[in-house]
């Protein structure tokens, strides 16, 4: 098959891969000024709880060490947030995302937070990093990497930005197993998250494709294989809340 003619998912529809990146990028613009407001009435809050588990696994050092933190598909800045507040004063982070409406949230919260100093905001393609080779002293991505067309090239770059013995951390949906919970989590998802999309944005479709992409991402197994294939060693994931997220991790040796 050509390059040209390659499909991916864009949720449960077939689309030309070189159309995905259009598609969600039209997502996260109509969605960015409501998006922290939705994650907390679609989780009820969970994802706090998530996203601060990823940060202490990071661990960023709490003295005057320095630490360079990329944060890859980072959007309006909650993993750099929270690990700036956990870490010391040698911390930086960088944002890089793909969607300058998502950023601009993010600036404007770093600015509120009196964290503009130590969070910086760059727009970029997770595929293509414009950041040197072995740069970052830790990669993160939380619920970017379903989003990205080419899934293999941004754990690629995410390896190669990497300095020798950092880790990489990825929070993403991952596959509810356990009984029962897995109807209710469909209904929640199909039933209630779309409407409720409609109500506070606007717009029910964005969030339509948000629950199906996660149904179509790999299974935990797979997708360490494919951060193994990145180049990363020591590969391994925790799930949590029965399987609804999973923390992927990976070493640069
Ligand atoms: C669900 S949001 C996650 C935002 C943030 N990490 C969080 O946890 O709240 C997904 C983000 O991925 C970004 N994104 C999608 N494709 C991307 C790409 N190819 N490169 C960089 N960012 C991308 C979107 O713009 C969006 O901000």
């Amino acid at each position: 098959m050509s390059g040209a003619d390659q499909t991916t998912h864009f949720g449960f529809t077939d689309v030309p891969l070189g159309d995905k990146q259009t598609l969600v990028n039209d997502v996260f613009h109509s969605v960015a000024q409501r998006y922290d407001l939705m994650n907390d009435l679609m989780s009820a809050g969970l994802h706090r709880l998530w996203k601060q588990w990823m940060v202490n696994a990071l661990n960023p050092p709490r003295g005057d060490t320095p630490f360079s933190l990329l944060d890859v598909a980072g959007g309006t800045g909650d993993i750099a947030f929270r690990a700036a507040e956990a870490a010391g004063s040698g911390f930086r982070a960088t944002v890089c995302d793909i969607n300058s409406d998502m950023l601009a949230v993010g600036r404007e919260r770093a600015a509120a937070q009196h964290l503009d100093d130590r969070v910086s905001f760059v727009e970029g393609n997770a595929e293509t990093l414009a950041f040197s080779d072995k740069t970052f002293d830790a990669c993160t991505i939380a619920f970017g990497i379903r989003n990205v067309p080419r899934i293999d090239s941004a754990l690629g770059e995410a390896f190669r930005v990497l300095r020798p013995g950092s880790r990489f951390l990825c929070l993403e949906f991952s596959t509810v197993d356990v009984p029962g919970l897995d109807r209710i989590y469909d209904l929640l998802s199909f039933n209630v998250i779309p409407p409720l999309g409609r109500a506070v944005t606007g717009d029910a479709e964005s969030y339509r494709y948000l629950v199906e992409s996660i149904r179509k991402f790999p299974r935990p197994a797979a997708f360490a294989d494919l951060i193994r294939a990145a180049g990363f060693s020591r590969v391994g994931w925790q799930s949590f809340s029965g399987g609804i997220v999973a923390l992927h991790s990976g070493w640069r040796l």
